[in-house]
């Protein structure tokens, strides 16, 4: 343990009783915790997303699966597993799950303008960039469809296409771990993650934010004037899907929760960190809190 550790948790450890003489609430000091920011690979990352908000035996979709670099360090059999891409012929905006079968979904599609020209000649990662292209997009350019939004507009299009797809698939209360990064397209600081999380809100509560820094330091070729900072971090986004008829519920309750089959036999809530809240009272006798 670094000192400086060892400084805070000494700060922190109280022990001496309350005033009114009552024993402090449980609960251990401790760093080990997860963090919301990150210096290296997604991997790492995503582990630990998994670890706070999905607990195992759930059914997990990851609709963008690539090369499977996010689950490098999530241990096979830990949940029940549904890899799709492009690539193996399932587009993430035409999904084959059943209205609100999935506990979590994962989505990473292409994040970049740069990866949506209509030849491959425009897209980004030519030459020996072409392991970026391939590991980032399907490879393919974008087929030219009549007014279809273009370069970061249509970044965007997939991202909500998908979403409404997730927003579908998933249960109530279920998972959506988005993957995603802000980009400078036509001259204009375009933040993704502030747009997903906007366009969504209605829909998807954003309950947690993860940063991921590169660890390498990247280039701009033939700079001329640097406008604006150049990205070296991306996002994971974790949204909750809303209950329609309850929006303003983030989290099931007790009743909603048994009814998913998400109470363990001893009473322990198995679909995420928090407690069920309590349920409300019956109709006609007071309108619910949120
Ligand atoms: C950033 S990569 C995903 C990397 C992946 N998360 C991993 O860990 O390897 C983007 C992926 O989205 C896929 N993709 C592009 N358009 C898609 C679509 N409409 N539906 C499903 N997958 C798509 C690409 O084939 C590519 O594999």
């Amino acid at each position: 343990m670094s000192q400086q550790q060892k400084l805070w948790e000494e700060s922190i450890i109280d022990k001496t009783p309350l005033p009114s003489g009552r024993k402090r609430p449980a609960g251990e000091s401790t760093t080990n915790v997860v963090l919301s920011s990150h210096l290296g690979d997604n991997a790492p990352v995503f582990k630990d997303i998994l670890k706070l908000y999905v607990p195992e035996g759930s059914t997990i979709a990851d609709v963008t699966w690539g090369k499977g670099a996010f689950w490098k360090f999530v241990e096979e059999g830990t949940y029940k597993t549904l890899f799709t891409d492009i690539q193996s012929g399932v587009d993430c905006r035409d999904l084959p799950y059943e209205d609100g079968s999935l506990d979590a979904l994962v989505l990473d599609p292409p994040y970049m303008e740069g990866l949506f020209r209509q030849t491959t000649g425009e897209m980004a990662g030519g030459g020996s960039h072409a392991a970026f292209r391939e590991n980032y997009s399907d490879g393919k350019a974008t087929e030219h469809v009549e007014g279809a939004p273009k370069y970061h507009d249509a970044v965007l299009d997939l991202y909500l296409k998908a979403g409404e797809e997730a927003w579908r698939t998933l249960r109530n209360y279920g998972v959506f771990i988005v993957k995603c990064q802000d980009e400078v397209s036509a001259n204009r600081q375009r933040l993704t993650h502030v747009e997903l999380i906007n366009a969504w809100e209605e829909r998807f509560y954003c309950k947690d934010l993860f940063v991921v820094t590169r660890v390498n330091r990247p280039g701009i070729v033939r700079l001329v004037k640097q406008e604006h900072a150049r990205k070296n971090h991306s996002y994971f986004l974790v949204f909750v899907k809303r209950n329609p008829e309850f929006p303003k519920r983030i989290r099931p309750t007790a009743t909603e929760a048994k009814a998913m089959g998400l109470v363990a036999e001893k009473g322990v809530l198995t679909n995420g960190v928090e407690e069920p809240v309590i349920d409300p009272p019956k109709a006609g006798s007071a309108t619910e809190a949120s």
